[in-house]
């Protein structure tokens, strides 16, 4: 199978600072994310995930090495979810959502359509003329999955997108993220440095080294969902993705 994103030896150094000395933060990354996988990147902080990431969805342009999509798929086919969430203060939430859909060939009648519909997944219905600071976290993040998967993207990217909520909420927020993946099929990549929510949620996981970040390993995870997570299965797994982190 043709992979919908590949990487080929990618490094990146950090040298814009000339008062600094240059920071060598992923070394030799090759990696292939396949057409409707979960790929979960975890790795201790610091290891260069974000870099990755922001390397593959085409947000950090300066890198050495290549990064491939699959022909016919562009960037406007991808859509990037942030851990601070990044709403606009000053529009409300069904416009925040609508941001996404901005700058396409959409009509605004389709607009608002694609909007409700969004609303209605997430249930936010009822907050949509709210601003973001009258939200909760779990809710703005919401919002910010929303206006990610309202251009029905081929690929989100993903980076900590729960590590800003307290546990309850970003457990239901996980489960809801599973039944969107399972009822659209678009192809995920996260970012993480939780092991439990790698297991979670990855088709596979890739361990990051610490900086540089390497590939140590690209581990399959085939436990059915929903997973269970106080079962043999899952723990044996962790064990070994604690065994493969180094700090
Ligand atoms: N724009 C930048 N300029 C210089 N150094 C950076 C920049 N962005 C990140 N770094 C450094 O690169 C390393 C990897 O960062 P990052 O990709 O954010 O790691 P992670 O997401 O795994 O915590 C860190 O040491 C960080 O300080
Ligand atoms: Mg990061």
């Amino acid at each position: 199978m043709e992979p919908i994103i590949s990487l080929h030896k990618i490094n990146k150094t950090f040298k814009e600072r000339p008062d600094l000395p240059p920071l060598k933060v992923l070394e030799d990354i090759n990696l292939e994310v396949f057409d409707g996988e979960f790929l979960v990147l975890v790795g201790p902080s610091g290891s260069g995930k974000s870099t990755l990431l922001r390397i593959m969805s085409g947000l950090e342009k300066s890198y050495d090495g290549e990064v491939k999509l699959k022909a016919g798929i562009s960037s406007a086919d991808t859509s990037f979810v942030f851990q601070q969430f990044a709403l606009l203060p000053w529009l409300t939430v069904e416009e925040n959502i609508e941001l996404g859909l901005i700058g396409r060939k959409i009509s605004k009648n389709e607009r608002k359509r694609r909007v409700a519909e969004e609303l209605k997944l997430f249930g936010l219905e009822q907050f949509k003329n709210s601003r973001p600071k009258e939200l909760s976290g779990g809710m703005r993040q919401r919002v910010g999955i929303a206006r990610a998967i309202v251009t029905n993207p081929k690929i989100i990217f993903m980076d900590e997108p729960f590590s800003e909520l307290d546990s309850f909420t970003a457990e239901e927020l996980r489960k809801e993220l599973l039944n969107i993946w399972q009822k659209r099929k678009p192809t995920i990549v996260m970012v993480t440095h939780i092991i439990s929510e790698a297991l979670k949620l990855g088709d596979r996981v890739a361990v990051l080294t610490p900086r540089p970040g390497k590939i140590e390993k690209v581990t399959s995870n085939s436990l059915p969902r929903p997973r269970a997570e106080r079962s043999g299965d899952f723990y044996k797994l962790e064990d070994e993705l604690y065994s493969l982190i180094k700090p």
